[in-house]
């Protein structure tokens, strides 16, 4: 039997509420098999910053290093807002991001059927929607150097964070893009902003050149990314799945979250270079939502980002694609029996907490088997 060791990282906000879901579903496959799971705990964001004045220790560090994934909740509230920019909640998930050298991040943009009418576009628009979001994670104006505010003596500050790019980078998170195409309806969209940006000029340049040298049977096409974002309000479902950059990615991201009926339904999973030895790669998965501090606490955080996101651990970390389809059809069942948290509620509608849509998702796994 396989057992793959986890570090669990619930962070801030509604992340240990949600995480305690995963739990629950962990433990539901350490009965029903195949695999086994153990894992650790650490502390992340503020709730690390409270207890050791970094967002993230060296110690947590060497964990997720030797973890066979990371499962990241969300980090972040009004409480640190003062803290220095190095120790900030965020640091602690972008040196993960970093130093795990997670290039890769997938998240996937779907629709449930009964939540069609939840997305704040027509139902027709979204209805079926299916798009992965590709969103080169380590590299860009995230990271770029210089990246500073000096003060220019004259009453004035100057701020300044870098755009950059080399070409290895965009080529391997394009590379990525058409593997997943190719699994998937075949077509890249590619957007950039080559109009006003060299990274733009150059980012078209190598997956234009990446396509024509080992993608030939993927359909291509590059579009400007604010008329990118234009499209995703205007006809999402032309898109298949679309690869951009690391700020471009973050914004398209949100509002293709926001298409599938609230941010409270998507996940991502963050991918490193596959280890020629062991054939494993260095991941971490999290919810694209962030930490909500108005309603932490409460025990009314929407779990599902969260639980999908630990499916996508088992689909793309431990090849348990079987398992992984299990968790979305009982997702989908929930919703489908009309169980809603408040964020994908309809007016007047009836909300449930947490827990009990936990609950509702383990009911659904236990009568898959
Ligand atoms: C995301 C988040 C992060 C980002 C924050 C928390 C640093 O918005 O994962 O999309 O900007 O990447
Ligand atoms: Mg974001």
């Amino acid at each position: 039997m396989t057992t793959h060791n986890l570090l669990l990282l619930p962070g801030d906000g509604i992340g240990p509420e949600v995480m305690a879901e995963v739990k629950r579903v962990i433990a539901f496959f350490n009965e029903q098999g195949p695999d086994k799971f153990t894992f650790d705990e650490g502390l992340v964001g503020g709730a690390c910053y409270d207890a050791h004045k970094v967002s993230i220790t060296d110690e947590t560090m060497e964990k997720a290093k030797a973890a066979d994934a990371v499962i990241f909740g969300a980090v972040g509230g009004p409480k640190w807002d003062k803290v220095d920019y190095d120790v900030r909640p965020e640091a602690g998930l972008l040196r993960l991001r970093k130093d795990l050298a997670l290039y890769a991040n997938l998240r996937p943009a779907v629709t449930y059927p009964a939540l069609a009418s939840a997305s704040s576009l027509k139902p027709e628009l979204v209805e079926g929607l299916d798009i992965m979001i590709l969103r080169e994670l380590t590299g860009g104006v995230y990271f770029g150097e210089p990246k500073t505010i000096t003060d220019l003596g004259n009453g004035q500050k100057r701020a300044i964070d870098t755009q950059v790019y080399d070409s290895y980078e965009i080529e391997r998170i394009g590379r990525v893009a058409f593997e997943l195409a190719r699994k998937r309806r075949n077509k890249v969209t590619s957007m950039e902003k080559r109009n006003v940006m060299k990274s733009g000029l150059l980012w078209n340049e190598v997956i234009t050149a990446l396509h024509a040298r080992e993608f030939k049977d993927v359909q291509l096409e590059h579009q400007l990314a604010d008329s990118g974002g234009m499209q995703l309000v205007r006809n999402p479902k032309q898109f298949d799945v679309i690869v951009t950059d690391n700020l471009f990615g973050d914004i398209l991201s949100d509002i293709a979250a926001m298409l599938t009926g609230s941010l409270g339904m998507l996940a991502s999973a963050s991918l490193g270079e596959v280890d020629p030895k062991t054939k494993r790669r260095k991941a971490l998965y999290e919810p694209v939502h962030g930490s909500a501090p108005d309603i932490a606490g409460k025990g009314l955080a929407n779990p599902i980002a969260m639980i999908a996101s630990f499916g996508m651990a088992l689909r793309y970390s431990f090849d348990l694609g079987k398992q992984a389809d299990m968790i979305d059809e009982a997702i989908a069942a929930t919703l489908d029996k009309g169980f809603r948290t408040g964020d994908i509620a309809a007016p007047g509608e009836k909300t449930v907490g947490t827990s009990e849509m936990g609950s509702a998702i383990l009911a659904e796994l236990a009568a898959q088997v």
